[in-house]
This record gives C-alpha cells, structure tokens and sequence, in this order.
C-alpha cells in the first residue's frame, strides 16, 4: 500500500471511530499505543470466540492493523479439542484443570489448534491484514510430568520471531502448544501461555476477549475498571463473585505483578474491542494495578500547589487563587499526582468541593478509585456539578439521589434525613463559583 493511501485510510478509520468516542481521546490512545516504548498488545481469544464469533474478531482485528497497530495474538481451543475428542471417543481427564494429554490426545491437540491458527491467519490475509502463524515453534518447553502425558512446561519463549514478523507488519497468530529439546510438540494450557508471553513481551495492554466481555457485579451490572492496590482484597472476599472470577481475578493479578505500572488487563468482547481501546471509558472491564492514594490536609503548601495543577488542568480553568483561605479541607490526592479531591468540612455535612483528573489519566479507572476512597472517609457527602458536564452520568452511577437546580446538578449519598438534605441542597446552589475559564 501507497504511504498516501494508508494515511487516507488512517484518517478514514479516526473518522469512523468518532462515532464511538472524541477525535482527541481517539488520537490520544493512537499515540500512546504507538510508541515504541512499549509493545502495543497480547489479545487472548478463547476457544468459544472463535467457534461463536469469528466475524467480529477479525473485523476489530483488521481495523488495529489499519490505523498501524499490531497486536500479538495467542489463542485457546480447549472446548473445541474436547468436542473433537468426543466425536473420535478417545478418553481425557483434567488433574488441577490441566488436561492429562496422552499421545492420541495430543495429536488431535495439533490438529484441533493448527486449525484454528490457519483459519485466524486466513481469514486475516483476506481482509488485508497481513498474519503470520506460529504454531509450536514460540514455547520451548519441557514435559511437566509422568502423570501429564504430553503436557509442557514451558522453559524459554522465543520471542525472536515473534518480533521479526511485527518489525516486518505481521500480526503473530500463536497457538497454546510447545516443543522440547528433543522435538516432541507438547499441550500448554492457554492461560499458562498467555502468562509467559506477556511475562517476555511486557505489552501495555493485555486484553482477553470473551463471549461475557467482562467482570459483573452483584446486580448483575458489568464492572468498568478494578484497582487491584485497593479493591483485590474486598473483591477475593465477596461472596458475590464466583469462585470462577475469582479464579480469573487472581491470574489477572498475578500477571499485572509482572508488568510495569502503566500497563493494564481489558476484559471485553470482540465486537467492543475498538471502543474499549480507543475511548476513556471503555466497553469491558478495565484492571490496573491502581495507584495509592493518600489523604492530606489543606494546610501543605506543597500539597496545595499540587491540587491546584490537578484541578486546572483538569477543568482547563484557573482556581480561585483563595481557595484554601477560607475553610478547613481534606485533599485527596493518588500518588501518581493525576487526581485529586478537596472535600470541605466547613458545613455540618461534607461537602466535595472539587474533583478533578489530569486528561492524560482519563479512562484508566483513577477518577473511580479516588472517588472509591473518598466515600469510604466520608460515606455521608454531597456536591454539585454543572448540569451539562458529561461527568455527571458517572455522578448518577455513584450517588444515592440527585436534584436538578437550574445551573448545577446536586449530588449526594448516605443522606437520609429529608429536611438536612434540603439544607445541604441549597448550601451547595449557594456557593460561589471558584473556577474561571
Ligand atoms: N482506552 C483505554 C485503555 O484501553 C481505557 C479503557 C477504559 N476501559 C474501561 N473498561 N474502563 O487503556
């Protein structure tokens, strides 16, 4: 392709997308998914993706490589190699969820995931994204033990190949087989692939895509983004999340262990890949390591300068340069220094005077964790919002109740009393506006 028409394209492509998200967010995760800091990404496809909804995987797949990303993609095949031992009545059993892999097993392992493999890989070359496949060649592994069968471990994986093809525009297509040092092609649980892949590769984003498209809450509501340094533990010990999350929960957490602090895991289905990629808030499931947050007064020098770059930077606004004189506050602040909260204890009910997050931080799930923080010092608060910012649907989705005033939407939770709500509702109309644009 014409450098000239793949720059048409590109911009073909940032214009569709409007449709999901803003040319700027949208140019800003091009970017960042671009730099050469970093590898872009490992997408897992389960077994059932492909069976169920191929059409989408490739058309989401395609649309990466056109605006000139390559992800590295490494596939399951579990329930369609169990369908196919069934039909060809040949025994299995699993032992700590590994399939026990015989030789017969095994050798409808390679051909169940070759097939796979050079179905992705065909369909890919003929919607014009160039795919190459590897099949047993990128896991070196060793047999895992006498009771396993032809069940590998994996030793080393060679990632020299993998490179080669991205550096030449490839997407690799990986299967969740090994070989050992004596040439025998061995059964790797997909999962345990995945781990060692990213473990070598450190991509910025590890996305999973599955038919579900994410985590789900205890009504049923899907989760938008999980921080592991504040909500792992709570969530391991829910009752409301199934031991299969939990499962999943926790290899998610040990594989963001290993990667550097920017990168993150994305939960989503194969149709809302690009949304989720592409915008702040996402379509999935967002899970990122998170970062601490620590609570201040309002006294700190330091810490007041550090808020107020936060804050106008967030609402592209000046601050009231007075702002601190005239109250008693606690600030919020995570200790990347992207989002902060002020919340004023200057009423007889808290009041959040001002939350702000960099525009570089947005989508990465630290607005809600600070947020998160926040109602856990205060469970009883509320706050004011003016009525057209878009950050009120998130407002909505955190707050017990809200009134419409004119100019400013009125938050708040854990304020039952009636008449005390009505006294806070027009404390918060009331008060002067502090930011200027
Ligand atoms: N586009 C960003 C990313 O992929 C943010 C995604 C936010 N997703 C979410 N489910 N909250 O890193």
């Amino acid at each position: 392709m014409t450098q000239a028409s793949n720059i048409f394209i590109k911009d073909t492509i940032i214009k569709l997308l409007t449709a999901i998200g803003s040319e700027k967010e949208i140019k800003k995760y091009i970017n960042k998914f671009s730099s050469t800091e970093q590898q872009f990404a490992v997408i897992k496809v389960g077994g059932a993706v492909v069976e169920e909804d191929l059409d989408n995987l490739i058309s989401s797949v395609v649309f990466l490589n056109q605006v000139g990303l390559r992800p590295i993609i490494i596939h399951g095949g579990g329930p369609g190699l169990s369908k196919e031992l069934d039909a060809k009545k040949i025994d299995f059993s699993f032992i700590d969820g590994q399939r026990v892999t015989s030789e017969a097993v095994r050798d409808v392992a390679i051909n169940v995931f070759g097939d796979i493999n050079s179905l992705l890989v065909r369909r890919l070359n003929e919607q014009g994204a160039l795919a190459m496949g590897f099949k047993e060649e990128i896991f070196k592994s060793e047999k895992k033990s006498e009771e396993l069968g032809y069940v590998g471990e994996i030793k080393k994986v060679n990632i020299k190949p993998i490179n080669e093809a991205i550096k030449d525009g490839f997407i690799p297509v990986i299967s969740p087989l090994g070989i050992t040092e004596t040439n025998e092609v061995v059964n790797i649980n997909a999962d345990v692939a995945t781990i060692n892949l990213v473990e070598e590769i450190k991509p910025y984003k590890v996305v999973f895509l599955s038919q579900v498209g994410g985590i789900y809450d205890n009504n049923e509501s899907l989760i938008q983004s999980i921080n592991l340094d504040l909500e792992y533990e709570e969530m391991m010990n829910a009752d409301w999340l199934h031991s299969g999350m939990q499962l999943k929960l926790k290899q998610i957490k040990e594989l963001l262990d290993l990667l550097p602090r920017s990168s993150s895991v994305s939960i989503t289905k194969p149709i809302d890949l690009p949304k989720e990629l592409f915008t702040d808030s996402g379509s999935g499931t967002l899970i990122k390591r998170g970062h601490g947050i620590d609570i201040f007064e309002s006294k700190d020098q330091d810490i007041q300068k550090k808020f107020f770059s936060i804050i106008e930077s967030s609402f592209n606004g000046i601050l009231n340069k007075s702002f601190f004189n005239d109250g008693d506050y606690k600030i919020f602040l995570t200790t990347c220094e992207r989002a902060a909260i002020a919340v004023s204890m200057e009423y007889k009910v808290p009041y959040m005077d001002k939350f702000g997050v960099i525009a570089e931080a947005k989508g990465e799930g630290i607005g809600s964790a600070i947020f998160h923080e926040m109602k856990k010092e205060f469970p009883e608060i509320f706050w004011r919002s003016k009525s057209n910012n878009p950050i009120n649907k998130f407002y909505l989705s955190m707050a017990d109740g809200y009134q419409k005033t004119g100019e400013w939407d009125i938050f708040w939770m854990g304020i039952n009393d009636y008449s005390k709500l009505n006294e806070c509702i027009n404390f918060a109309v009331s008060k002067q506006q502090t930011i200027s644009y």
